[in-house]
């Protein structure tokens, strides 16, 4: 249902500054999938997530969802089929806002306008009984603002409006990592939930060994800008947090080998 297709970008092109943060990315995504995505800092998966919303168009390559060839399409354009949630608590919502104004933003991309105050009532109801499903005890707080709630209440939130009318790719960037350790529990246990309700396809980033081990169905490991490693089936669901790691050691390994073969080259030619 996703295909990325040889995903080049390089930022800064032509300056001191260039970087070649997507070399060649390439991986086909099922229908109902969940795959992970590991990778170290600067490895290029935030921005393999935002070529795929269109946060910015790629150099070259081909980005196909749903049939439909997305690869010029402008991120607004790919926001009706795309969720995202982002590590900021604060990137999803707008804090002057109240609760039940933020959500109803999400659920009006799905209404028709002039439905009157029957439809207008009963998605009150449809919201209050989702915000109830967060056993966060926001249902009764609907006319609070974002901006008085916690970290985690906002990227449980935040995670609801994303989810809102079911979008055919959800988008999660370490969507825990600015969280405390129980907060990001809590909304680790909710994202896993609405994914398995929703039978969402999705991909997630995610900086936590623990999360890459114990969620989804596939794990990726992004490397210099394209995949490095693909787990699928049981060679996805026997990882452990120590392979993961051994992974990292390889990763750091091969580094500083470039490293020291690029000394040795410039030892000869300089
Ligand atoms: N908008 C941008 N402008 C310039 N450089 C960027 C931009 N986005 C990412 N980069 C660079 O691209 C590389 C990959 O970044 P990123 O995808 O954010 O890494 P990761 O999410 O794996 O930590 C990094 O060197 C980063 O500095
Ligand atoms: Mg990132």
């Amino acid at each position: 249902m996703l295909e990325v297709d040889s995903l080049e970008k390089t930022f800064n092109s032509g300056t001191a500054n260039e970087v070649h943060a997507l070399q060649g990315a390439s991986f086909e995504l099922a229908e109902g999938s969940f795959m992970v995505v590991i990778g170290g800092n600067g490895s290029g998966k935030s921005t393999l997530l935002n070529a795929v919303a269109g946060s910015f168009i790629v150099d070259s390559g081909r980005i196909t969802l749903d049939g439909h060839d997305i690869t010029r399409w402008p991120e607004h354009r790919r926001a009706r089929l795309i969720g995202r949630v982002f590590q900021d608590p604060y990137s999803g919502t707008a804090p002057d806002m109240t609760i039940g104004e933020n959500l109803a933003l999400a659920a009006r991309r799905g209404l028709r306008r002039g439905l009157g105050w029957a439809l207008a009532s009963r998605v009150r109801e449809d919201m209050r009984e989702r915000v109830r499903s967060l056993n966060m005890g926001l249902e009764n707080r609907l006319d609070t603002p974002i901006g008085s709630l916690s970290g985690g209440q906002r990227q449980a939130l935040t995670l609801l409006m994303a989810t809102w009318l079911r979008p055919r790719l959800l988008l999660l960037d370490e969507h825990t990592a600015a969280l405390d350790p129980r907060s990001a529990q809590q909304v680790v246990e909710l994202t896993a939930r609405i994914i398995e309700e929703q039978r969402l396809t999705v991909l997630m980033v995610t900086h936590s060994m623990q999360q890459a081990v114990n969620l989804g169905d596939r794990l990726v490991m992004v490397h210099r800008g394209r995949i490095l490693h693909d787990f699928t089936g049981a060679r996805k669901h026997r990882l452990k947090t120590s392979d993961l790691l051994g992974l990292f050691d390889e990763v750091r390994r091969m580094e500083q080998l470039d490293e020291a073969t690029a000394m040795m080259l410039k030892g000869l030619y300089v």
